[in-house]
């Protein structure tokens, strides 16, 4: 161990118990969502399941909640609703990953968890675009989950094809056929948005097999990518910036016809998520399922979570499950063990008001236009006529700086799933074939909550 290394493993947890009382009493804390004990969190990370237990990493910054040095924290769970938390797995200790651990994600076999990573480096001089910066495709090993054997640099930026900038991260790893595959985001030096596809046979030698890309420029930026196959069809996901969107940078995924790794056509682009805060998901099948999380924030974004003041900012998604749909459009809902977490039923008949929460389920099955008002001041409304629907902050206190979102339903809207914690609500409409999500800042304590043109059904949420 270096003495980089050492001291911020003492540094860390030295800053989580210094800023633990100041974070914990925040009201808008969330109860059943991924948060950082202190600091910043933004993406998923080596998401897996070994045993019975899941495995969640992401980015983290405990010394600043406004973002700051990378590196990967870890929580646990055996249920998908008590995370617990552990030690950090991935420090920036390295000459070749000291600016960040970057995203990465997570292979486990031979008993060893193979975290592949991006080692950051920001050199003092130069655009930081094509020039001054490093993006190191890293590995680390682990034995038990908790400690780091070895970490190694495979790849460098001079080891990538030509005809790039210095952006190529985030390493989404699967095994295939015998061999392996990862994908990684990438920004051509002339500002274009692709996927680089490499191959191994032992995990440690990559090489590029295909770059996956539109015909037309989706944006200069393809940042976390993920790669798989549902249901039998393939799906490249990614979070392209600089596409144009309603939020600063896009979230979304194609259906991918062919073979990933020769001829290939991607389908249309749709958007993951039509709220405020969703970015840079990444999936992984626990065996049965294919589940997603995604980080509920955005980059770069105008507005603002009043959480930074109280020592932290952001959380996860809860996690999603995929399933595709007729038309090869993705679904997605809720994994179905959130449903131990509802308390009694309430009806909530329409035009009435009900105060529950702050953490609440509501459900319900539209026949026509409705409109959903939380806490007197977030407003979702469906048009029938026109199958919208828009997301509004009529007080902008609980926004934060968020406004409107709004979006066309491809079918009328005959269902109606809302998950609320202490400061988000995820909204999905059609058992998940559109999703909205956002983070809240509502007054502290219960919750009003109004449906008009349809009854509904309450349930409070709570961990037990
Ligand atoms: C996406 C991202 C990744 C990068 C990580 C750094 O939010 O910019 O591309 O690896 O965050 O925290």
């Amino acid at each position: 161990m270096n003495a980089l290394q050492r001291d911020l493993k003492r540094l860390v947890p030295l800053m989580e118990s210094l800023e633990t009382p100041r974070v914990a009493a925040d009201p808008h804390r969330q109860q059943f969502h991924i948060q950082p004990p202190v600091g910043w969190l933004n993406d998923p990370n080596g998401l897996c399941k070994i045993g019975d237990t899941y495995h969640v990493f992401y980015q983290y910054s405990p010394f600043n909640p406004d973002g700051g040095v990378k590196m990967w924290a870890h929580v646990t769970s055996t249920d998908l609703l008590y995370w617990e938390q552990q030690p950090v797995i991935l420090y920036p200790d390295e000459p070749f990953d000291c600016h960040g651990a970057y995203s990465g994600s997570a292979l486990y076999e031979d008993g060893q968890l193979w975290l592949f990573y991006t080692g950051n480096i920001k050199l003092p001089e130069g655009d930081h675009i094509n020039t001054g910066r490093e993006n190191n495709l890293c590995l680390a090993t682990s034995r038990d989950g908790i400690t780091i054997d070895t970490k190694t640099c495979l790849l460098h930026n001079r080891d990538y094809p030509d005809g790039l900038s210095c952006h190529v991260r985030d390493p989404k790893v699967w095994a295939q056929d015998g061999r392996y595959y990862l994908v990684m985001g990438a920004r051509t030096a002339d500002g274009q948005g692709e996927v680089l596809v490499f191959e191994s046979s032992d995990k440690l030698h990559w090489h590029h097999c295909n770059t996956l890309t539109t015909p037309q420029p989706t944006g200069y930026m393809w940042e976390c990518p993920d790669l798989f196959e549902l249901d039998g069809q393939w799906y490249l996901m990614t979070s392209p910036q600089g596409m144009e969107c309603q939020n600063q940078y896009g979230c979304g995924y194609f259906p991918l016809y062919g073979d990933f790794r020769g001829e290939y056509t991607l389908g249309e682009f749709h958007l993951l998520d039509h709220g405020f805060d969703y970015y840079a998901p990444q999936s992984f099948t626990d065996g049965v399922r294919r589940l997603q999380f995604g980080w509920m924030g955005m980059p770069d974004a105008s507005y603002t979570n009043p959480t930074a003041r109280q020592g932290w900012q952001h959380c996860l998604t809860v996690p999603r499950e995929l399933t595709r749909a007729a038309d090869d459009s993705l679904l997605q809902t809720p994994a179905a063990e959130l449903k131990a977490l509802r308390g009694e039923a309430v009806s909530l008949a329409a035009n009435q008001t009900q105060t529950v929460g702050p953490c609440f389920e509501l459900a319900a099955v539209p026949l026509g236009s409705f409109c959903l008002t939380v806490a007197e001041g977030l407003v979702l409304s469906y048009d029938e006529a026109s199958r919208t629907v828009s997301l509004r902050f009529t007080d902008a206190a609980l926004g934060s700086g968020r406004e409107e979102r709004h979006l066309t339903l491809e079918e009328p809207c005959r269902a109606l799933q809302v998950l609320a914690d202490a400061s988000s609500l995820e909204i999905f409409l059609n058992g998940g074939a559109a999703v909205l999500s956002t983070r809240y800042y509502p007054a502290p304590g219960p919750v009003p909550v109004r449906l008009n043109g349809t009854d509904a059904t309450l349930w409070p949420l709570a961990l037990s």
